[in-house]
């Protein structure tokens, strides 16, 4: 695992209104990094009203996202005015035309105003690996990508430790990649998803589909499942078994045309999953109880990748894409008032270990309005 903490030196950089800089981000080894881009703030700048840093962020649109499109991610930081929930929602509307349902999910969020979420739920010691959001959901006629294209971050309460978030160029990890890897995994036309979702919680980590889908009514998730094409069924206890894919392995970025490895497998494996004590704690005890646990939770919250044919993928290639994933990682701490716009083709986010307090929200963008043809 590389880890890059951040020190640097600052270059001005004057835009009309507001006075912001973009200091050079230097690694532990002295070497410049280029993500993420960092805008802040200059002293006289910081304590602009919302209503202007809203206005800024309109005007500076073109430039912006020529930024986010050449680093992956960008982080502004040093602005006082955002300071709640409902500040970073009038942040994020700028960003892009359709802040997006967290709808199809797969880490338990709360909802806090709008469509503005938390960004996890999921127990503090629990690592949540790198990941493109929602890129496993399939493209459909109706919706031809139907993934995000932008994540956001926003920290309302720095962690009392750890509690990163990592991110990591996709671009880079997919020419890291063995060639044999990605043309033998490109051969297989894509994977499948496969989910059990419960409807209560009994563990405590387990993700219900109420909660993943956004509706208690079953007829409803049956809508959505049918409008999104993912097949699925009822198990005895109300349990929601469904599928998605298939879905690319990887894809080309709209704008930059450049390649991606854009898939979940190393993650959304059952090597990895919440029932091998990942979830429950490091301890002996917790590994212990995992064991014995297994089945009975397999047995109503599950989730496992495979290829489109059904066909396995390798614990090697696994462990192959996790390392080069993990040489690609770029950590900062956080800082509150942060915020964090992640293109989520290019670059994929995750989660540290942390101790309290942390308060990070979260919104997913769409950068053209995806409502469905009438
Ligand atoms: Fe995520």
């Amino acid at each position: 695992m590389v880890v890059r903490n951040f020190c640097y030196w600052k270059v001005e950089i004057v835009t009309s209104k507001i006075a912001v800089t973009h200091p050079a981000l230097i690694d532990v080894a002295g070497k410049e990094c280029q993500l993420p881009f960092l805008i802040e703030a200059y002293p006289e700048s910081a304590d602009t009203p919302l209503s202007e840093l809203l206005d800024w962020l309109t005007e500076t649109t073109t430039w912006r996202e020529e930024r986010l499109h050449r680093a992956g991610a960008i982080l502004f930081r040093r602005f006082t005015a955002i300071r709640t929930a409902e500040d970073f929602a009038g942040v994020a509307q700028r960003m892009a035309p359709e802040i997006l349902d967290y709808a199809g999910g797969t880490t338990p969020r709360s909802a806090i105003t709008g469509k503005i979420v938390t960004s996890t739920d999921a127990p503090r010691h629990v690592v949540i690996g790198l990941h493109q959001e929602m890129s496993y959901l399939a493209p459909t006629q109706e919706f031809p990508d139907p993934t995000p294209d932008k994540v956001m971050f926003f920290c309302a309460t720095a962690p009392g430790g750890g509690g990163q978030t990592p991110i990591a160029d996709m671009r880079a990890v997919y020419r890291k990649l063995p060639r044999e890897l990605v043309e033998r995994f490109e051969s297989k036309g894509g994977l499948i998803l496969h989910r059990k979702l419960p409807t209560h919680k009994r563990y405590g980590f387990e993700v219900t589909w109420t909660t993943a889908f956004g509706t208690s009514n079953q007829a409803e998730m049956e809508r959505i499942a049918r409008k999104n094409g993912w097949p699925m069924s009822w198990g005895k206890d109300g349990g929601l078994e469904v599928t998605h894919g298939p879905s690319p392995i990887v894809r080309r970025h709209r704008v930059t045309g450049e390649k991606i490895w854009f898939n979940q497998a190393h993650l959304l494996h059952k090597s990895v999953a919440p029932w091998t004590s990942a979830w429950l704690g490091p301890s002996a005890l917790e590994r212990m109880k995992a064991r014995v646990m297994e089945p009975f939770i397999r047995d109503r919250f599950y989730y496992h990748s495979t290829f489109a044919d059904g066909s396995e993928i390798s614990e090697k290639d696994l462990d192959t894409i996790r390392s080069v994933i993990a040489e690609e990682m770029v950590l900062f701490d956080w800082q509150r008032g942060d915020v964090l716009l992640i293109d989520n083709k290019l670059v994929s986010h995750g989660r540290q270990p942390y101790s309290p307090p942390r308060t990070i929200y979260a919104a997913l963008l769409a950068d053209q309005a995806r409502r469905p043809a009438a």
